[in-house]
């Protein structure tokens, strides 16, 4: 039997720790219960929020509609030849806990995205990467239940519509498909991929194992990011910008020291956290609200209560971007709820 509560807290529920009523919340534990509470919804016609680790989402201080929290946990193996596996994975698990117990099952590939802080079902949504890796490449299907209907189905690869921290879950066409589950195949030859370059120095030679790459990738991601539980945060708050070539070109120009990374024959990417540390963000607090002395990517929360103290504030970082280089920069986490 569904419990759902009225006028819920979700400030211990959300990495920032910002202040948000949800109007109606449920905690689902099974793909049955989630289909009951999206049938629920319905008869209420009510919105659906849908709630993970809380780790990617900027919520407004009043949450209208059902928010459904996902507590799908298990693990299984589907396929299992000498190579490789197809293990399943259920949305509500812990998406670290998940890494490190891949590898300690001798099932490699996700090594480079350890500590990333999350659930396993909001993975796919934005094409969580680091290191040189995106889940995406070792996604096999993602199984989902549609919030319109209730009906269970699954996405291949390919129909997900992956790229860099993008998918079809953030557009028109998926957002209102709820994750319940994600295949991921994994290798069981040990694989490694140390070519990003922070990696690559803390990987000693002659010595990668997806164990060694594990422990340097938990190790860089603790020098360099704040821990989301001791300082609250979302992780990268604005996505690296892409733009064509010849812009490229001029901020190279203009700018010899600005990192740039090609993306395709067009496009480049280029550094948010430099831009930002280049005019002078790095540690500033406003608001109750500032940049990260570890990265200027990370945007930390001292003492704000709602949202709108983070946007107004970060609102003002990406305004000095645009005007000092031209580029527009794109919040990562998601904002919703009302103000
Ligand atoms: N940099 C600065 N100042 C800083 C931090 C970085 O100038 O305060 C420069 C670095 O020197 C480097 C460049 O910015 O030249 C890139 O820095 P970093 O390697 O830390 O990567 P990033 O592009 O800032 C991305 C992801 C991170 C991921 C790392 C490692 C995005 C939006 N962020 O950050 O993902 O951990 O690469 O792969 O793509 C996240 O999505 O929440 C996240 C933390």
């Amino acid at each position: 039997m569904l419990r759902v509560e009225a006028n819920f807290q979700l400030g211990s529920l959300n990495t920032l720790r910002l202040e948000c009523i949800a109007e109606r919340y449920t905690l689902v534990s099974t793909t049955e219960e989630l289909q009951e509470a999206v049938r629920e919804a319905r008869v209420c016609s009510s919105s659906i929020n849908l709630l993970g680790a809380g780790s990617n989402l900027i919520l407004n201080r009043y949450l209208p509609g059902m928010t459904i929290h996902m507590g799908l946990l298990g693990r299984e193996i589907l396929e299992d030849s000498a190579d490789d596996l197809v293990v399943r994975l259920q949305a509500g698990e812990d998406w670290h806990e998940t890494v490190l117990w891949t590898n300690a099952e001798g099932y490699f590939g996700l090594e480079n995205l350890a500590l990333i802080p999350g659930s396993v079902g909001a993975a796919p949504v934005q094409n969580i990467g680091a290191y040189g890796v995106e889940v995406a490449q070792l996604i096999e299907r993602v199984h989902v239940v549609d919030s319109r209907s209730g009906d269970i189905w699954s996405l291949t690869a390919a129909e997900c519509c992956f790229s860099y921290r993008n998918s079809v879950f953030k557009t028109s066409e998926g957002k209102h498909l709820i994750i319940s589950a994600v295949d991921l195949r994994l290798s069981k030859r040990p694989v490694v991929n140390t070519s990003y370059p922070a990696l690559r120095e803390a990987v000693p030679d002659n010595c990668e194992t997806p164990s060694d790459v594990l422990e340097a990738v938990i190790a860089v991601r603790q020098s360099k990011l704040p821990d989301p539980s001791l300082e609250p945060n979302v992780g990268s708050f604005f996505k690296n910008p892409i733009v064509d070539r010849v812009t490229a070109e001029h901020l190279q120009g203009e700018y010899p020291d600005m990192p740039q990374y090609p993306v395709d024959a067009n496009t480049v990417k280029l550094s948010a956290a430099w831009m930002i540390d280049q005019l002078g963000w790095r540690g500033v607090q406003e608001f109750g609200v500032s940049v990260s002395e570890k990265h200027a990517l990370v945007i930390i929360n001292k003492s704000a209560r709602y949202a709108s103290e983070v946007i107004e504030f970060t609102y003002k970082i990406s305004s000095a971007v645009f005007q000092e280089y031209g580029v527009s920069l794109d919040r990562e986490p998601e904002l919703i709820g009302i103000d």
